[in-house]
């Protein structure tokens, strides 16, 4: 079955097609990011007209990839939530008229079940049951994966959102957006122990996370003054470390709690080097595997959502 996959969830206008024999067949992916640097965050009206002009040459240019006729895809799935409401139905309009268009099955599908299962899409695919960690701009969950169709959640946020708490802090100190990479690639050049920020709910038994103190702890030290680009340099280590050391920590124990032995991280924050070091490390000595998906598969794509379309219908 070949199934071609629509995601139009934020900034990215992103399609595959993914055949349940072949694999992956070909992928054209938009990012939006140059047009909503100047804004310092995603304009979702500027998103939607975005993925308007952009859908139908991407979806032509993902046929011409696969070789493929139209006539000759078996189903299409699109990212039906969560998201922003406008750029969604672009997706979902466009992706429910080819459905018709064509007689062929059309299927919603849910932007972190697309996540989650991106990790299979990999050369190596991790075997399930596994522990999910699921960290991106909207969402910070820990899941228990025991099948396709099957999760059960562990622990999530009560507020900001791990990309949430990069991108916030990223924006206090004055770097662009995406705040996530740039914020990383600041923290290269940093200093440790320069700064002390809390790491919040860490020694809460529970598999629970809050961000938001930590966007404000850092308020509170952008406003007391950085001298200079090795001191800001400095913060966003700090930031960067109470960040993935909160993840690591909570991901380690759902792994010890459920008695599982693998983690898969999944989400656009899992490309952040510093949280899969310390993840590795955490693997090495509790002895479970951890596994990464490449990181284009890590931030939003179509691949992703045909491949997560094609298993649902
Ligand atoms: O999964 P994703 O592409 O979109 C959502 O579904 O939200 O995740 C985007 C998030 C943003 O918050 C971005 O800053 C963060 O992932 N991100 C990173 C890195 N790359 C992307 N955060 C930290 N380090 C990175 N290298
Ligand atoms: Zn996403």
């Amino acid at each position: 079955m070949r199934v071609l996959g629509i995601e139009t969830s934020c900034d990215e206008t992103g399609i595959a097609i993914y055949c349940t024999e072949q694999g992956l067949l070909g992928q054209a992916l938009h990012s939006q990011v140059a047009m909503h640097e100047q804004y310092g965050g995603v304009v979702p009206e500027l998103a939607s007209r975005d993925h308007i002009q952009r859908i139908t040459p991407l979806v032509r240019e993902t046929l011409k990839q696969s070789g493929l006729a139209i006539q000759e895809i078996d189903g299409i799935a699109w990212t039906e939530g969560p998201g922003l409401a406008g750029a969604l139905l672009v997706g979902a309009g466009t992706g429910a008229a080819l459905a018709w268009a064509l007689g062929k099955p059309g299927i919603g599908v849910h932007h972190l079940e697309g996540h989650l299962l991106s990790p299979l899409l990999a050369p190596e695919r991790p075997p399930m049951p596994f522990v999910a960690l699921l960290v991106s701009g909207g969402h910070t969950q820990l899941l228990e994966v025991e099948s396709i169709g099957h999760y059960r959640l562990l622990g999530e946020t009560l507020d900001d959102a791990a990309g949430e708490a990069f991108d916030k802090s990223a924006k206090l100190l004055g770097l662009g957006y995406p705040g996530g990479p740039a914020l990383s690639r600041l923290a290269a050049q940093g200093r440790p122990g320069k700064f002390r920020l809390p790491r919040p709910m860490l020694n809460d038994p529970g598999l629970t996370f809050s961000f938001s103190g930590l966007k404000t702890a850092v308020r509170s030290r952008v406003m007391a003054g950085i001298p200079d680009e090795a001191t800001r340099a400095d913060l966003a280590l700090e930031i960067e470390s109470a960040i993935t050391e909160v993840l690591a920590v909570k991901a380690a124990r759902a792994v010890a709690q459920t008695g599982l032995r693998r983690l898969v991280v999944a989400g656009g924050v899992s490309a952040n080097r510093q949280l899969r070091e310390r993840l590795a490390e955490a693997s090495r000595k509790q002895g479970f595997e951890c596994w990464f998906p490449p990181p284009a598969l890590c931030t939003d794509n179509g691949a992703m959502i045909a491949f997560a379309g094609a298993l649902r219908l």
